[in-house]
C-alpha cells in the first residue's frame, strides 16, 4: 500500500477510540482540533488536571473526552488508554521524552491498543549529532519491537518554533543563530497534524516505513530575517554566532534550560553539517501544497512586531537614514 493510497483512504468511516498523548502540545492540540471535526471518539490524555484544553468539553462535542495520567506510571497510562484502538504519541522534546514514550508503548500493549502513530524527528547522519534525535530513534526501536501496527512521522523543524524567537526578535530586531547561512526546511505543525490524523483514521494498513514530512521551501536565517522584515515593515537582521556564543546567549538572555539551549545549538550545527534538501515529502503526503512560511509569518505578524521603544528608535533611525 503506497503512502498516497493510505492518506487518500483516510475515509470518514469511524474507527475505534483514538487516544492522544501530548494532546495539549503544538502538534497534539492541532490533532485534537482536527479530530473534533470528524466522526470519531477521542480521548486526550493530560498530565496536569488544570491544563487549558485544546478542545473544550461541550455537549455538542460528546465525542471528545479527557483522562489524566501521571506519565511516569505505566499503570496510570495503561488505565488512560483502556478501550483505545489507536494511539498518537506526541509528547514534548526533553530529557525524559524517550522514557515517557517507551513507557506509553508498554502501557498501550497492556491496554490492547492496536495501532500507534508517533510524531518522531528527522534522521540525523554523522558527523552531525542531536541527542533528541537519538531518543526518537530509541522510541522507534521500541515501537518496532512491540509488534503493534505503527508508523512514525519524521517532520522537519516546525514553523511554530519561530514563535519562541518572536520576543527576542521583537526586542532586538535580530535573528540570532549559529547555522550561518545553512538553509533549513520548516513545516507548519498543523500540516504534520493533518498527516497524523489521516493515519489515525485510516482503515488501511499503515505504511511500513517512517515518513518524512516537510514544508515547501528551504530558508537560511538571512532569508528568514528578510521575510520577517518584509512582514513587519521593520528592518530585522541576522547575526551569526559561534556555537558557544549561541549557547551562552540562550542560557543567559533567553534563560533556557541547559538541555534546550544545547538542543537548539545541536540543531544549528546539524543544519551546517547536513543541510536539508527535501521540499516535496509533505506535499506528497498531504495531497496539497503545504502551508508556506510567508503564510505563517503573515498569520503571526503581531508576535514579531517590535516592542514600542525599539519601534520608535528603529523608525527614527530609518528616517535619519533617509534624510
Ligand atoms: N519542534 C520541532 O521543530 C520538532 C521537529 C520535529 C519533531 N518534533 C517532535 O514533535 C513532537 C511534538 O512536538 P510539539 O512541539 O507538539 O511538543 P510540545 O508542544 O512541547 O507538546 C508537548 C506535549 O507533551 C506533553 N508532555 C508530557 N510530559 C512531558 C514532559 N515531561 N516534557 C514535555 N512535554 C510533556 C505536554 O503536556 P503539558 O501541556 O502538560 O506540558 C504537551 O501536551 C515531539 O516529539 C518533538 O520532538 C518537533
Amino acid at each position: 500500500v503506497s503512502v498516497q493510497e493510505v492518506v487518500e483512504a483516510a475515509a470518514q468511516t469511524p474507527v475505534g477510540l483514538i487516544s492522544v498523548l501530548g494532546c495539549t502540545g503544538t502538534v497534539g492540540s492541532a490533532v485534537m482540533r482536527l479530530l473534533a471535526t470528524r466522526e470519531c471518539a477521542v480521548r486526550g490524555v493530560l498530565r496536569r488536571p488544570h491544563r487549558v484544553l485544546p478542545v473544550a468539553r461541550t455537549d455538542e462535542r460528546a465525542h471528545i473526552r479527557y483522562a489524566i495520567a501521571d506519565h511516569r506510571s505505566t499503570d496510570e497510562l495503561s488505565r488512560a488508554f483502556e478501550g483505545s484502538d489507536v494511539l498518537l504519541l506526541s509528547t514534548g522534546t526533553g530529557p525524559d521524552q524517550g522514557n515517557i514514550e517507551s513507557r506509553a508503548i508498554r502501557a498501550a500493549q497492556r491496554a490492547g491498543v492496536r495501532r500507534i502513530v508517533k510524531i518522531s524527528a528527522p534522521l540525523v547522519e554523522p558527523p552531525a549529532a542531536v541527542e533528541a534525535a537519538r531518543s526518537h530513534r530509541a522510541v522507534e526501536a521500541v515501537l518496532e519491537a512491540s509488534g503493534l501496527e505503527h508508523c512514525s512521522l519524521r517532520p522537519t523543524a516546525f514553523m511554530q518554533n519561530w514563535l519562541r524567537n518572536a520576543a527576542p526578535i521583537a526586542h532586538t530586531g535580530t535573528v540570532y543563530g549559529s547555522c550561518a547561512d545553512a538553509r533549513r526546511n520548516h513545516v507548519d505543525a498543523r500540516d504534520v497534524a493533518s498527516v497524523a490524523v489521516a493515519l489515525l483514521l485510516s482503515r488501511s494498513p499503515l505504511p511500513a516505513t517512517a515518513l518524512s514530512v516537510t514544508g515547501p521551501e528551504l530558508l537560511s536565517h538571512t532569508e528568514m530575517s528578510e521575510r520577517l522584515s518584509s512582514v513587519t515593515g521593520f528592518r530585522i537582521r541576522h547575526r551569526n554566532l559561534s556555537g558557544d556564543e549561541h549557547h551562552r546567549l540562550l542560557r543567559s538572555a533567553a534563560r533556557l534550560p541547559e538541555w534546550l539551549a544545547r538542543h537548539i545549538v545541536e540543531l544549528d550545527a546539524c543544519a551546517l553539517l547536513t543541510p536539508d534538501t527535501d521540499t516535496t515529502s509533505g506535499r506528497a503526503l498531504l495531497g496539497r501544497y503545504p502551508r508556506t512560511m510567508d503564510e505563517f509569518l503573515e498569520e503571526h505578524r503581531a508576535a514579531f512586531l517590535p516592542a514600542p521603544a525599539w519601534a520608535r528608535w528603529s523608525r527614527a533611525r530609518t528616517q535619519r537614514a533617509r534624510l
